[in-house]
């Protein structure tokens, strides 16, 4: 249930960078262990969440990154982006304190407006196979897997995904 909380979605400004950056960091610290090695964490933390890479994902007109908080807390974040001309889910976290209460299913919606308002005929996402909560979690709002992809990302690593999309 959701509808006690106080949530509030808002955009992240260049000052919500080195926050956002942490944030990742404790959430991916909790997620993926088990799912992919430590190594690979560091190595996708300092790819995606470093400073430099946030404030270059902030100036770029094809992509919006929106944090939520819970009670003045920052919770949580999601980025999305246009990503070969379909719209994309490309991330979303939430702290593993406050999981499972209806925030990520907020914050997939706030991306689900977008979308539609933009005029997209579906949302689509990637996660990876051994993900299950999350998979859990997305199929809940409405996608369905789509494909099995394996992306190399450098350094040796590989992401082993399902695409997923929520037709809109
Ligand atoms: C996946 C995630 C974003 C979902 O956000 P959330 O706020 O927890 O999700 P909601 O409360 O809106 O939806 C809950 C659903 O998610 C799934 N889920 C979330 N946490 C779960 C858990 N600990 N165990 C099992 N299912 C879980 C279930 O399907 C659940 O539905 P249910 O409670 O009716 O069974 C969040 O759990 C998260 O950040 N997980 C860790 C990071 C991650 O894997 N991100 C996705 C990367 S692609």
């Amino acid at each position: 249930m959701t509808d006690s909380l106080n949530i509030q979605i808002r955009p992240v400004t260049p000052p919500d960078v080195p926050a956002i950056s942490a944030l990742a960091r404790e959430i991916w610290q909790a997620a993926y262990p088990g799912i992919i090695t430590q190594d690979q964490i560091d190595f996708m933390l300092e790819q995606r969440y470093g400073h430099e890479r946030l404030y270059d994902d902030l100036e770029d007109a094809y992509k919006w990154l929106d944090q939520a908080f819970l009670d003045g807390r920052r919770v949580g974040f999601s980025f999305s982006e246009i990503y070969r001309d379909e719209f994309k889910l490309d991330k979303l976290y939430i702290h593993p304190d406050v999981q499972r209460r209806g925030i990520g299913g907020q914050l997939i919606e706030h991306v689900a407006a977008r979308a539609r308002k933009m005029g997209y005929p579906c949302v689509i996402l990637a996660v990876n196979k051994r993900n299950a909560k999350a998979i859990g979690s997305y199929q809940k709002y409405g996608f369905v897997v789509r494909e099995s992809i394996v992306d190399d990302i450098g350094r040796g690593f590989v992401m082993d995904d399902f695409v997923m999309e929520k037709k809109l």
